[in-house]
């Protein structure tokens, strides 16, 4: 008979808990039979111990077998992505209706914003009637029909991590390899995916400032996912400057039905595009990239983007006029910049916090977002500008507000005479 002491004993002395005791684990901290304090005393002896690959992979088993696993009959692959998290990053909103467009299914359950980084929920509330808390039965069947389906995790899917998430936060227990890996999968396995892109970002802007960090959880997460039955690609991509040139929620919605109508390309485009091929890829659909282009192109993905978002209580014509939707900032103001020069570095964790700041994410758990707040027109790595020309511009609540993003904006910017030298989008790839 295993017990929550036994478990956590074992992890003390560096053994192995068998997959066995992380199962009765999990469930003991879905059901309650787990107190908080030996939830605290696991996740610190998995932090300081470690689990070998095979105890990873069976706590992440766990914990996705700790709430209900959906299960789906479709006439198509049902795949995902998941970033470890970045600024202007919207890509989910871009390749989720461009998948759906090549034939694929993706029931997406995000997140909300976490430290500097935004949250895909966060940005889809800035649509109003968009129902994030939708219950299962609207999420499959908008799923089934428009390809895709953006949602909140519910209550039961995987509430071993939510628990065990909850703890970790307030135990510094949040940086461990494992912990992270089986956390971030077990939400992801528990909807029943067969296969999975991860984005696991490097940069001023990401959680990971080295590639040797970023790498390490890549090969993590993508041993343990495929270990766990789902086939899972990882591209290590940079994140040293914001993806998009906006921050915040509606401009980032605003960011992403851009690309989708052909107004815009760059990097948002070409990320979606990349992380959708290796999706497509992973489901053994072939020739993914140019299928994501053209649906792209043809207004395919933009047109399951618009049934998506009916499906779940936005506007019927929501992409015809967007802007007519998005609610906008009271203050918009440019940043001059300070001197002439070439844009050698941007501080993009400063620039998130900014905006956390100007009320686009949360300082607090309990804090209301602004959705119409953020930055817009960030200058890109490598831009020349003039003194006074503008690095970005603010959009704010108040003018008080305005002058001090502006004040961060212009310390986040680093300008200089030398160009840096040009970086590909995609660092490495990991499968
Ligand atoms: N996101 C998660 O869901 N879990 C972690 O452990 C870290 C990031």
């Amino acid at each position: 008979m295993t017990d929550a002491r036994s478990v956590i004993a074992a992890l003390r002395r560096g053994d192995a808990p068998t997959p066995e005791a992380l199962a009765w684990f999990a469930q003991g901290l879905a059901d309650g039979t787990v107190s908080d304090a030996q939830a605290g005393a696991f996740a610190m002896g998995v932090c300081l111990r470690g689990l070998p690959d095979a105890g990873r992979v069976a706590l992440t088993r766990a914990m996705r077998d700790s709430g209900h696993v959906l299960d789906w009959d479709l006439d198509g692959p049902v795949v995902d992505k998941h970033s470890t998290g970045g600024i202007g990053d919207c890509t989910s909103l871009v390749l989720a209706p461009a998948l759906a467009a090549c034939g694929a299914y993706v029931p997406m359950i995000s997140g909300r914003g976490l430290g500097h980084t935004g949250g895909t929920l966060d940005k889809l509330d800035a649509i109003p009637g968009y129902a994030t808390a939708a219950d299962e039965a609207r999420f499959r069947r908008v799923v089934a029909d428009a390809g895709c389906a953006i949602v909140g995790a519910s209550a039961d899917i995987a509430p071993a991590d939510r628990r065990l998430y909850a703890v970790r936060d307030v135990t510094a227990t949040v940086e461990s390899l494992d912990l992270i890996c089986s956390s971030i999968l077990s939400k992801k396995l528990a909807a029943g995916l067969q296969a999975l892109v991860l984005d696991v970002k490097v940069g001023s802007g990401a959680f990971m400032k080295t590639a040797a960090d970023a790498g390490a959880l890549a090969r993590a997460m993508v041993d343990t996912a495929n270990a766990a039955g789902c086939a899972t690609a990882v591209l290590m991509t940079r994140m040293d400057e914001p993806l998009a040139p906006s921050l915040g929620n509606a401009l980032e919605v605003d960011a992403a039905m851009r690309v989708l109508t052909g107004v815009a390309t760059g990097p948002l485009h070409d990320l979606s595009v990349a992380l959708g091929a290796e999706a497509l890829d992973r489901a053994g659909i072939a020739e993914g990239e140019a299928k994501l282009r053209d649906a792209i192109a043809s207004g395919a993905a933009a047109e399951r983007f618009a049934r998506m978002i009916y499906g779940l209580g936005g506007p019927k014509d929501f992409v015809e006029d967007w802007t007519r939707f998005l609610p906008e900032a009271t203050v918009i103001e440019e940043v001059p910049a300070p001197d002439s020069g070439i844009v050698t570095a941007i501080d993009g964790e400063a620039l998130g916090l900014a905006v956390v700041r100007l009320g686009g994410g949360r300082q607090v758990e309990s804090d209301r977002i602004d959705p119409a707040v953020g930055l817009s027109d960030v200058v890109r790595l490598g831009a020349r500008v003039e003194r006074g020309q503008p690095l970005a511009k603010v959009h704010a609540a108040r003018e008080g507000q305005a002058q001090e993003a502006a004040r961060a904006v212009a310390a986040a910017v680093t300008l200089g005479d030398k160009a840096p030298k040009a970086a590909p989008l995609v660092i490495e790839r990991v499968a």
